[in-house]
């Protein structure tokens, strides 16, 4: 029989799994956690919501992120709108099931897009997955809380008005393995580089990653 408490335990990271998957990247993330802190970068919202693009089944680096600069020990609302051009719901069902819940969760199929729900830590997390092209979704899309790409620039480098549109559309915090625009549209655009070490550039596949934040004044 199931106990109550096992049903009502709070799900955690699988820890393990992930440093196997991420080998010494693992420790990045951890590094990358420690320097938002130290620059005060947290978002306290309750209801967060993030785009990330060409997402494929990789739910590992997003939640990473995530918990890098949102204290998941409090009870919020998080939307990951992940877009790539695959069927993919059935992969990152199975994902999850390996990576956080060692039970799979359930699919809640609509017309355009497939919501996957669980709980990590005190958090609701929603992963809705969305099978379109991301460089033209994004014109269809609100703003969002967090950008994150990741392996992604090869494909929005052919558009160059992609960049201004995710300059405007994110709300706080822009995470990229590639910088998405130069030093001076960042400013313009009313965003900071967030200055880091050598060691922190090589997460994510280009090794040039890049966390920026909107300048709040
Ligand atoms: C190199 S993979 C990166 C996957 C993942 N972000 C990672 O880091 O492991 C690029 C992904 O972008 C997807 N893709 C390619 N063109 C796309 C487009 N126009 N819109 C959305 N996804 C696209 C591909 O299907 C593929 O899954």
């Amino acid at each position: 029989m199931i106990s109550l408490f096992n049903f009502l335990k709070k799900k955690e990271l699988n820890l393990k799994e992930i440093k196997k998957e991420l080998g010494k990247e693992f420790i990045l993330y951890k590094r990358l956690k420690r320097k938002l802190n130290q620059e005060n970068i947290k978002l306290n919202k309750k209801n967060i919501s993030i785009f990330n693009p060409g997402s494929e089944a990789d739910i590992i680096s997003p939640l990473l992120v995530l918990d890098a600069c949102v204290d998941l020990k409090e009870e919020h609302n998080i939307l990951l709108c992940f877009v790539d051009l695959k069927d993919l719901d059935i992969v990152i069902r199975e994902r999850i099931k390996k990576t956080i819940l060692n039970s799979s969760p359930k699919l809640n199929i609509k017309e355009n897009y497939t919501d996957i729900r669980f709980k990590l830590k005190n958090s609701d997390i929603t992963i809705r997955y969305i099978k379109k092209d991301a460089l033209r979704f994004i014109d269809k899309m609100d703003c969002f809380d967090i950008y994150f790409e990741r392996a992604f620039d090869i494909i929005r480098s052919d558009d160059k008005e992609y960049p201004q549109k995710i300059l405007k559309k994110t709300n706080h915090i822009i995470f990229s393995d590639k910088p998405i625009a130069n030093d001076t549209i960042i400013r313009k655009s009313g965003f900071k580089k967030i200055k880091l070490s050598k060691n922190l550039k090589n997460i994510g596949f280009y090794k040039e990653f890049s966390v920026l934040t909107r300048i709040t004044t």
